[in-house]
């Protein structure tokens, strides 16, 4: 969601401020602005739409400066006007807000400033933190850091927050809570901002925030405290990946680039795993032996393509560890009564570890006295901060709004814990786990494969761009697949798409189907279960009532039916999401660029969904 930047050093501070922005952009957002600190009164620019717009709105007599914030807007309170875009700014023209997040008790904020003689410009939560953040300075006597320390405490809400003060332009104040915001040290400059893909080009060293710390920027330094303005010690770390991994390196669009970075992304995660003597190393995990073999149930948590992740690994875990696994879309979780004790393993997947739901989710399930493991992509984010233990994918930085990469990782990743359990729980013997993960290891070799041989199906695809509507069916772990299939449609064509359990067609989605319906058919799994027959079935019934139908298929299989067949490489049953997934990506790619549609930024869609 929203995007927040900010610079202070040596810089003429429009350079970093923009380009922090751009490199944001993934987040989505509907406006842009900028506040720059220009000593008396501030220079602010901002601008409904895309950054372009703001940038041609920056004419040439943009005022040279050291300092400022930027920001883009996902819009919640007020539509995405010039107006409601950030920053936000004092009645004096002084003092400049921006913020990510909601601010839930801003109507009583709002009630109390007007009455003190404040007026407001914008239909925004975020002005009335900019109007209280006013009266504080004044009554601090100018210190903006302990104006928000005090402010923040009336605050309700998640948020991040950065301030700047015309009267000290050369300082930023910035604060998290429930919401991301990373410092940046640079050599006589420091950044703030969302995720650090906005200062990577300037420094590869950055500072974690916790919960309600205050963070000031100065160019020669930085101070953090907590609310009562105890200093805090800041916790660096080096940022591991360098500027190009956030470029397209020659794609058209991010998305494609990801998705033929998902060989190495799997490899990567699949990397030092497997000890000399068979065995799954997941040190990070955090249980003991006794832990595990007492564990009496798993709850996965996640949202959207993190979701189905967890649903492919209930598949694996409860066949291969023998433990049960419920899987909840997390925004659903904590308004139930679900039942946790200390037997209980939450799993919570999340690839940007922001994700609002899930982290709501996951505090709820450890107040209940569950032991929390995250699943993640994003180095030191909330969710694995306030998770028991973490297991990081090594998808590398995911830019695109519609994940591939992180999926096909985050599916690896649960294939690992479920191994490592069985093996644990004494369920499977070494040789079995090193069978399993030999077929793993093959899985990037497998991939590749499929991405060499895409341009037919590109083509194909191209041919159904004027498509309404497209069913996907698949069965056993191919019914999470089709539900992926017609997430990414949905998201990057803006077309109907549903998924379906094969099984559950006749049970009313079979009713949608009249001549020239378009249907996917994920059949390459159970043939354990005889499934393949079973989905071969639902093809010939589709078809009977005049669907097309174009069939995702192992090397080999038998296929009646299909007008269109896609060829994938074989693999064990239960590892064929990796490989069937990755032309459903295509399909919903190509699609979405035919119908000449925003591929990585899709509209009124978020990278990191940091509101609930
Ligand atoms: O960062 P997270 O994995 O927690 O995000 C969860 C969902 O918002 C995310 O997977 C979303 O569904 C994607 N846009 C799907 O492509």
């Amino acid at each position: 969601m929203c995007g927040i930047v900010g610079y202070t050093g040596p810089q003429s501070a429009i350079t970093p401020l923009i380009e922090g922005l751009r490199r944001l952009e993934y987040r989505g957002y509907d406006s842009a602005g900028i506040a720059l600190g220009t000593p008396n009164k501030l220079f602010v620019e901002k601008r409904a739409g895309k950054l372009g717009n703001l940038e041609a709105a920056l004419n040439a007599t943009l005022p040279l400066t050291h300092s400022g914030i930027g920001h883009t807007r996902w819009a919640t309170h007020g539509g995405p006007t010039d107006r409601n875009a950030h920053p936000h700014l004092d009645n004096e023209g002084k003092l400049a807000v921006i913020h990510n997040g909601i601010i839930e008790n801003y109507t009583q904020l709002k009630a109390e400033l007007i009455g003190r003689g404040h007026k407001f410009e914008s239909e925004t939560d975020t002005e009335s933190v900019a109007h209280l953040l006013s009266d504080l300075r004044r009554s601090h006597g100018g210190d903006l850091s302990a104006a928000m320390r005090e402010a923040v405490k009336s605050l309700r809400g998640s948020f991040t927050l950065l301030a700047i003060h015309a009267d000290a332009p050369e300082v930023i104040v910035g604060v998290r809570r429930n919401s991301p915001l990373v410092v940046g040290l640079g050599k006589g400059e420091n950044f703030l901002a969302s995720d650090v893909a906005a200062f990577i080009d300037y420094t590869k060293r950055a500072v974690e925030l916790g919960q309600d710390e205050v963070v000031t920027i100065r160019p020669d330094g930085i101070e953090i405290t907590d609310l009562d303005g105890n200093a805090v010690k800041p916790k660096e770390y080096a940022i591991t990946w360098d500027a190009s991994a956030a470029q397209k390196g020659g794609y058209q669009h991010f998305m494609l680039k990801e998705i033929f970075e998902q060989p190495k992304a799997v490899a990567d995660t699949l990397l030092g795993r497997l000890g000399k003597n068979n065995e799954i190393l997941l040190d990070e995990l955090h249980l003991t032996k006794e832990e595990v073999r007492s564990l009496k149930k798993i709850i996965v948590l996640a949202c959207g393509t993190a979701y189905h992740a967890g649903m492919i690994a209930k598949y694996a875990i409860e066949n291969w560890a023998k433990v049960a696994v419920e899987v909840e879309v997390a925004s659903e979780f904590r308004y139930r009564d679900s039942v946790i004790d200390k037997d209980t393993l939450v799993i919570a997947i999340s690839q940007s570890g922001e994700t609002m739901d899930t982290l709501m989710a996951l505090r709820h399930a450890k107040v209940e006295g569950a032991k929390i493991l995250a699943v993640c992509n994003t180095n030191s984010s909330t969710i694995p901060r306030e998770s028991d233990a973490v297991l990081y994918t090594h998808a590398g930085p995911e830019i695109a709004v519609a994940s591939t990469k992180a999926f096909l990782t985050q599916v690896v990743a649960v294939y690992l814990i479920g191994l490592y359990l069985a093996q644990t729980r004494g369920v499977m013997d070494s040789d079995e786990v090193r069978e399993i993960f030999d077929s793993m290891n093959e899985l990037p070799a497998k991939i590749e494969q499929i991405l060499e041989t895409v341009e037919p199906l590109r083509e194909l695809t191209r041919s159904f761009a004027k498509e309404n509507s497209v069913l996907f069916l698949g069965r056993n772990v191919g019914f999470p697949v089709a539900l992926e299939g017609a997430l990414k449609l949905k998201e990057l064509a803006y077309m109907h798409a549903e998924g379906f359990a094969g099984g559950e067609l006749k049970h009313g989605p079979i009713a949608l189907i009249e001549e020239g319906s378009l249907v996917i058919a994920v059949l390459p799994f159970g043939h354990e279960y005889g499934l393949d027959e079973k989905m071969l079935s639902n093809v010939q019934e589709v078809k009977a009532r005049g669907a097309k139908v174009i069939v995702i298929a192992e090397e080999g299989a038998e296929v009646t039916g299909a007008a269109h067949t896609i060829r994938i490489p074989s693999a064990p049953a239960l590892l064929q999401p990796i490989l069937a997934t990755v032309p459903l990506q295509v399909f919903a790619y190509e699609m979405a660029v035919a119908r000449g549609n925003d591929v990585d930024q899709p509209r009124n869609l978020a990278k990191s969904v940091t509101v609930e």
